[in-house]
């Protein structure tokens, strides 16, 4: 209930109204709102979808986006503006997860302006491709997608080089043109973001067909853009036993084995793992393994190690901050989630539960003394190993981190997920547990679940409302159908 409850906040003010951010002078933040969505578009459909259009009405023409746009004027924030090249992507993760929950398929063919002027409308489907041409055109010098000012990673600041103490590196306008710095998070972003547009083209192709989803280019086109990505990953993107992080303003490495600190950073393993590379042949397996080695605490999994210890212009603001704090080594809990769907998706119920059980707050309550914040909602950070307050959460409510728990929870874990022809149920559970049940409100028909454990491993069988159905997908029932009993068999 309190996760819920969180993601709804979080989805009302984003981080525009906030004791511990910046007041109301920060607006809500387009990478946030679209990822506070992803929690929350099963509670109230009809809200995320005015959402979604309110934050592609601030798209730029370009396919970019504001930064941050204000809720009550609906416009981008000029003074922050946009280059962070990671936003554009977060609209089409976000209006996938919409159109799995809801199957509204007409709001791919709803006329949205670009800026908020009039006049410039385009279906929203034709936002979602500029999104994806928007990184396609801003490919660096390994094929790997250019970071701009600041990626996922607010403070992982490239092309900043700020001198002047006191400067607000979000503000600051960059120094040079940007063409070298390449985010390998924005990367795996892409590739996840390109399979969900190959699966809504080839939805599309098979019979819901609406006229703007003619603003889409066919599946094969965005499998292949999928593929050349992923390419380029692991060709430049592969540091040998994780993730690289990016290449910085002079083709440096940032997040390699190869650099003095900074040498392994989470984002990039929970991104490429969640965009599905590297499930098949072990790179994904070897990333969570590195994950767990170099970056696991009893109090969760720091962002980066080991923390940078000064100030490096080149970097930005990630290395103003002390060790062990904020975006340099806490445990930056919005990213905890990324590693526990990994883990889920590689089978490891496990893990991913462990993983969760360091940053859920009721079971830190039982070191309350040590974390010292309210024990029943999530904190943007933990301080992370290097920092003398290791364990002690701060900045409470307003995190990226409820949605993506929400996510990783309820999807990934316990498995029952939205897809397009139906609701998914996979579940990820420990060895240990003997099943669950749940009811999920879907499409508007409401779900019983029963899991029993019938043995190890993950395989599923279903029975729906008593007859057997292969795969992990309960269809969609036939008009008029209230209820469903679904019972699942894992480990059979
Ligand atoms: C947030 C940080 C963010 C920073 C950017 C803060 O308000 O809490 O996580 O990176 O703003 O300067
Ligand atoms: C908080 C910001 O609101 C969010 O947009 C960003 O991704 C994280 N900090 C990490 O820097």
């Amino acid at each position: 209930i309190w996760n819920a409850y969180q993601v709804m906040v979080t989805f009302n003010l984003s981080r525009s109204a906030s004791f511990f951010e910046s007041g109301v002078g920060r607006g809500m933040g387009f990478r946030d709102s679209n990822q506070d969505l992803l929690g929350f578009v099963q509670m109230a459909p009809a809200r995320a979808r005015e959402r979604l259009l309110d934050l592609a009405a601030t798209q730029l023409e370009n396919g970019g986006a504001y930064h941050q746009y204000q809720p009550l004027t609906k416009r981008g924030n000029d003074a922050v503006g946009s280059g962070f090249n990671d936003d554009p992507l977060w609209l089409v993760l976000a209006a996938t997860a919409y159109l799995k929950e809801t199957g509204d398929w007409s709001i791919l063919s709803e006329p949205v302006v670009y800026e908020n002027r009039p006049g410039t409308e385009q279906p929203l489907a034709e936002h979602l491709q500029r999104s994806m041409q928007y990184t396609l055109d801003r490919l660096g010098p390994h094929g790997l997608p250019l970071i701009g000012r600041a990626d996922w990673n607010d403070c992982l600041n490239l092309n900043c080089f700020s001198e002047t103490p006191g400067e607000s590196f979000q503000t600051t306008e960059n120094r040079g043109e940007g063409k070298i710095a390449e985010s390998v998070f924005i990367a795996g972003q892409f590739v996840l973001a390109a399979k969900e547009m190959a699966g809504i083209a080839e939805q599309a192709a098979g019979g819901k067909p609406h006229p703007a989803t003619s603003d889409l280019q066919p599946a094969a086109y965005y499998m292949q853009l999928a593929q050349q990505m992923e390419a380029a990953v692991r060709a430049h993107g592969w540091d040998g036993a994780w993730f690289l992080r990016a290449y910085d303003a002079f083709g440096g490495k940032v997040g390699s084995a190869e650099c003095d600190e900074g040498r392994i950073f989470i984002e990039p393993q929970g991104m490429c793992v969640m965009a599905g590379i590297g499930l098949e042949d072990g790179l994904a397996e070897q990333a969570l393994a590195s994950v767990q080695g170099h970056l696991a605490t009893e109090h969760g999994v720091v962002l980066l190690q080991p923390a940078y210890t000064h100030y490096r212009v080149h970097l930005g603001e990630i290395t103003s901050y002390p060790p062990g704090y904020k975006e340099n080594a806490s445990i930056f809990c919005h990213t905890n989630p990324w590693i526990m769907i990994g883990e889920a998706m590689l089978g490891h119920g496990e893990e991913a539960l462990n993983t969760y059980h360091r940053i859920c707050p009721s079971v830190r309550a039982a070191i309350s003394d040590v974390h010292r914040c309210e024990p029943y909602v999530y904190a943007q950070t933990i301080a992370g190993k290097d920092a003398p307050t290791h364990g002690e959460a701060k900045n409470s409510w307003l995190t990226g981190t409820a949605a993506w728990n929400y996510a990783a929870i309820t999807q990934w874990i316990l498995g029952i997920r939205a897809s397009h022809d139906g609701l998914r149920v996979a579940p990820a559970i420990p060895a240990s547990w003997s099943g669950f049940t749940a009811s999920r409100l879907f499409r508007g028909v409401t779900y019983h679940i029963d899991v029993r454990r019938a043995g190890p491993g993950n395989r599923v069988a279903l029975t729906v409302d008593g007859q057997p159905v292969a795969g992990d997908v309960v269809p969609l029932p036939r008009a008029g159908v209230g209820e469903v009993r679904v019972a699942v068999e894992v480990g059979r």
